[in-house]
């Protein structure tokens, strides 16, 4: 009878053991940390979802994988997130990126804190969705990506796969790839900073001196542009920059053909700016003082230059100071996490 009890128990543990190593080899041993949804950016207007990419917690899940893994590059030597790091305010600390196979980019990697409520991407808002801004960053010079061959290689690794029929019933392709970044890359919502606690009602979240910086900020209209809770009216803006070169980048009137658009690049955002320089689409300035100098002088004087928005500030020294100190209230507490990456 015991004899029968232990071998009965015996043959339990045996098909238990079994079946976790066929499951974890069929599953390449891999399970995704599936985290819910972030709420969106407080006090501000719901963000509009594709209805053909709607946002799961597991599309989520897989997005942010991809966003971190160097395997979706032609090189396998750079993934999204190498161009986008936390410490550089999800930028790179270069003036301008430079992508797999070691091709340089023209242009400086922007920040992408509160990236989905954008209506149109890039510098100069070529593209007119987060998936068709990804596809082409994904294939382009940022990461030279052939779409099938890497939708093939993560086909290899089991434990993508698995996620990809879970998530789309289908194996990885190129749109379900795109459409799994974009969804990771809305969640990128900034909102936690000194500033925004201070505007909670925390009176001492930031400084007296950063306080007044907003007021001067606000007074002499910055505002005008870096308007908000994103500090971005989402406008295109010529201020000078970059329009003495020989040849200079003319940003939006290379999508539009207008003549006023000479020159006009996307109001960036100034969360994070204290960490994300150097600064402006060619990362032409290394400090935020200069930038901040190249602003309060009204921009560099071209025939396109915005000087209905943007006029000369005479500001003391002290309101300087001041600005400075707001700016670098923005700075955002939250940070991108990165995943375990399936390896088979
Ligand atoms: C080699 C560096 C590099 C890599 C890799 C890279 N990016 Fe970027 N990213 C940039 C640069 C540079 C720009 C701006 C280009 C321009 O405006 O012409 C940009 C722009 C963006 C924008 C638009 C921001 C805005 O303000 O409109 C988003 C979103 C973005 N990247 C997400 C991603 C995702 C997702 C990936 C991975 C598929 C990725 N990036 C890979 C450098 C990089
Ligand atoms: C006319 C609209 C406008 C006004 C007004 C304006 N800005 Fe800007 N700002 C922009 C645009 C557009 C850029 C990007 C220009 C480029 O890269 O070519 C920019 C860039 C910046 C940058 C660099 C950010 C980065 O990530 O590279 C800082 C810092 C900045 N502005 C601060 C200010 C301050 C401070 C004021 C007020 C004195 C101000 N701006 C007023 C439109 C404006």
């Amino acid at each position: 009878m015991r004899r029968r009890w232990i071998g009965g128990a015996i043959a339990a543990v045996v098909i238990i053991v079994v079946g976790i190593a066929i499951y974890q080899r069929r599953s390449g041993g891999f399970e995704p940390e599936i985290l819910p949804l972030p709420e969106g950016l407080p006090g501000y207007e719901a963000m509009k979802i594709p209805p053909d990419n709607p946002m799961t917690p597991e599309k989520v899940a897989l997005g942010r994988q991809l966003f971190f893994d160097k395997r979706l590059s032609a090189d396998e030597s750079r993934s999204c997130y190498d161009c986008h790091l936390n410490e550089k305010g999800l930028s790179d600390g270069l003036p301008t990126a430079v992508g797999a196979l070691g091709k340089r980019l023209p242009r400086n990697s922007p920040t992408l804190w509160n990236i989905g409520y954008h209506h149109e991407f890039y510098w100069d808002g070529r593209a007119p969705t987060l998936e068709r801004q990804i596809f082409a960053a994904w294939t382009g010079g940022n990461m030279s990506a052939n779409p099938e061959e890497i939708a093939a290689k993560l086909n290899r690794i089991e434990g993508y796969r698995r996620q990809f029929r879970k998530v789309f019933g289908t194996d990885a392709t190129p749109d379900a790839i795109v459409k799994a970044l974009a969804a990771y890359t809305r969640t990128i919502i900034g909102g936690k900073t000194a500033w925004d606690r201070w505007r909670a009602g925390d009176e001492n979240a930031i400084s007296e001196e950063a306080k007044r910086g907003w007021e001067v900020f606000q007074r002499i209209g910055c505002t005008n542009c870096h308007d908000g809770l994103l500090f971005t009216d989402l406008q295109y803006h010529n201020v000078g920059i970059g329009m003495d070169k020989p040849n200079p980048d003319l940003g939006r009137y290379n999508v539009t053909k207008q003549d006023k658009d000479r020159g006009a690049f996307k109001t960036p955002t100034l969360r994070d700016v204290a960490r994300s320089g150097p600064y402006f689409h060619d990362g032409s300035v290394a400090t935020l003082e200069e930038a901040v100098d190249i602003m309060l002088a009204g921009g560099k004087p071209n025939p396109w230059l915005d000087r209905a928005n943007l006029k000369p500030a005479q500001i003391t020294p002290e309101e300087r100071r001041a600005l400075l100190a707001f700016l670098r209230s923005l700075t955002e507490e939250g940070e991108l996490k990165a995943p375990r990456l399936p390896q088979r």
